[in-house]
This record gives structure tokens, sequence and C-alpha cells, in this order.
């Protein structure tokens, strides 16, 4: 199978990224064609600062690979430095709807984010994202649940082309990971693990012992005590189970034997360290990759050239079914 995913290079990636995207691709990697994109022209659709995008870029490129996504196998490269992205985004406006746009979950919700910054760009951002998966002729998309809805309109834009041009386009699935497709907020449970709030309501992934421990023990638990798992009833602590079991590989219902009769703070306790040891590896190798900004360069450049001669063959047969030859 094709795959393809993609991650903004918008700093501080966390763990709610990890466990519903990358730790998928790591196992995915094995027995499928794997295409790993760093999307910066998505990332340019909320206010950012264009001084931060390309120490952004490398950081992102570096999480893929400490996260363990083999650059000899898998292709790993930037957006923007593969034009036919754009191009067929260009094209596929074309045959989007507006109405759909408009009911996209992700524009209402930024869009009302940042009141100032409500662009075309935000507003066409899933047909990039549609161009992006079609432009390889994905067949599965590995995301967290936030990205359902727009791999369900790839799925309707690729319906439309193949009905208008001719088969052309997989209708590409999305996989969702069993558990942690929706990693909560540390601050408030009720809403996912985003980027964009303050940082203590997310673990980056290169956060110091100290920043894990300080926003774990500050996290919002649950009034009354026990730890259960309980969505409803217990969301934080709910929350803090599931990160606790995807890091550990213990069920949830072995580590909630373990701390049967123990309060919140020893299972906090516990989970920092969890924490702490998991993101070890992700601690030293970025620090290792930062001097080795070149390899990574390198890599990003090499992942160029193997993605643009499958971008560029889709163009082609694109331009012709729609009538675009010179
Ligand atoms: P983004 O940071 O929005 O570019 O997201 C990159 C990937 O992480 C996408 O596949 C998202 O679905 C996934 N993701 C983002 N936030 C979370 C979260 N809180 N829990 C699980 N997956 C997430
Ligand atoms: N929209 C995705 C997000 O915000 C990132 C993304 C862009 C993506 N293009 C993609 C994910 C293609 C999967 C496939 O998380």
């Amino acid at each position: 199978m094709r795959i393809f995913s993609g991650i903004r290079p918008t700093g501080n990636i966390h763990i709610g990224n990890y466990l519903g995207a990358v730790k998928q691709w790591i196992e995915l990697q094995e027995k499928n064609e794997c295409v790993f994109c760093i999307v910066d022209m998505h990332a340019v659709t909320t206010p950012y600062d264009p001084k931060e995008m390309k120490k952004n870029i490398l950081e992102a490129a570096s999480i893929y690979l400490a996260a363990g996504v083999n650059p000899d196998k898998s292709i790993i490269f930037v957006q923007s430095d593969v034009r036919e992205h754009v191009e067929l985004a260009w094209l596929l406006g074309a045959i989007t709807p507006m109405g759909e746009l408009s009911r996209m979950t992700q524009f209402k919700e930024k869009s009302k984010q940042h009141k100032d910054y409500i662009n075309a760009g935000l507003f066409n951002y899933p047909v990039l994202m549609a161009a992006d998966i079609m432009l390889y002729k994905t067949q599965a998309v590995p995301v967290g649940k936030d990205q359902e809805q727009h791999v369900e309109l790839t799925r309707t834009i690729a319906r439309k082309f193949n009905q208008k041009f001719g088969q052309t386009f997989p209708e590409p699935e999305a996989i969702l990971p069993k558990a942690g497709a929706k990693i909560m907020s540390l601050q408030n449970p009720k809403k996912k693990m985003s980027k964009t709030d303050e940082s203590k309501s997310y673990i980056s992934l290169f956060d110091t012992e100290e920043e894990i421990e300080k926003k774990i023990m500050s996290a919002t638990t649950d009034s009354g005590k026990g730890v259960i798992y309980n969505v409803t009833k217990k969301p934080g602590i709910s929350n803090l189970l599931t990160i606790y079991s995807l890091l550990d590989g213990r069920t949830i219902q072995e580590i909630e034997k373990e701390f049967k009769g123990k309060g919140y703070g020893d299972f906090k306790k516990s989970l920092a360290k969890v924490l702490i040891n998991y993101l070890e590896p992700f601690r030293r190798k970025q620090k290792e990759l930062l001097t080795r900004e070149v390899y990574v360069q390198e890599i990003l450049n090499k992942g160029k050239s193997r993605a643009e001669v499958i971008a560029k063959t889709t163009m082609q047969e694109v331009k012709e079914k729609m009538g675009l030859t010179s």
C-alpha cells in the first residue's frame, strides 16, 4: 500500500501528535511504501513567525528520524520543495464544492481561534491536503481523529475527479490508532491537546525532565479519588491513563490495578517517570541531530527528489485528463 501523512512545522510537536500519528507511521513503514511530509504550506494559514520556519522544519524532520522513520526506506520531504502540491491543489479546487469546505470543523475552530486571520488559505486548507494525498495515489492516511473529516473530503474529491475525468485516483482511507487518536489537553481534558494552547497543557517531545514532571503534577484531575478509567466522570485521569498505557505497553486495567487504593499524586509521579524515560531518546537524538543539520538537510533533499518523481508523473496524467496539455 502507498501511505501518506504529514505534520505542520509549527513547533512544539507534542505527545498527541506522536501517539495519534507518528507512532503508527513507524509500524506501517515496515510493510508499505510510505511518504512522510513536513507540510509547511499548511503552516502559513495560521499566524506564524517566518524567522522560525526553517528551525521548525528541521525540528519536525528530527522528530520523524528520532521516532524511527527510516529515511532509506520511507520518503521524508518538505511540502514546498515539491511544487506539484499547489498545482494539483488549484485544479482540485475547481471540483471541490464550497459547501463542503465550509462544513469543515477545523476551519470553523481555527477561524474562531484567530478571528483577525480568517484567510482563503485556511478555507482551502483541505484542498491542499487532498492534493498532498492524491498526488502520490495514496491508499491510506495514518492520522489522529481530528483529521478524519479531511480524509473523508479527500475521498469525495477523488471520486468526483474519477467521475469527471476518468479513473485516476484511489479513494484513500484514514487509519486511526485504536487508542490515542485524540489525546486531551492536560489543563482541560474536554479539549484536544493542541500546540497553540499554553505550554503547560501539552508535553512536547523535547520537554526537559523538570518540565515533564511539573506539567504532569499540575495536570487537571477530577473530583473524588481513585485511579479509574471513566471518560465521562473522570476525563482527566482517563486521559492520563491512556497516555500511561500507550507508553508503558500495559493495558489500562493492569495500570488501574497497580494504583488501586493509591492517590492521584502517586499515579502522576509514576506517569512522569514513564514519560521521562520514554522521551529520553527523543531529547538525546534531537540534540545530536541539531548538530548535524547538513545530514538532516541531505535526507530532505533526497526525499524531495524521490517525491518529485511520483508527483510529476501524477501531474502529467492529471493535466492530460483535464485537457491541459500543450
Ligand atoms: P498537526 O499538528 O495539526 O499538524 O497534526 C499532526 C498530526 O497529529 C495529525 O495526524 C493529527 O491528527 C495528530 N494530532 C494532533 N493533535 C492530536 C491529539 N491531541 N491527539 C491525537 N492526535 C493528534
Ligand atoms: N492537516 C493535517 C493536520 O493539521 C496535516 C496534513 C497536511 C496532512 N497534509 C496532510 C496529514 C496529508 C495527512 C495527510 O494535522
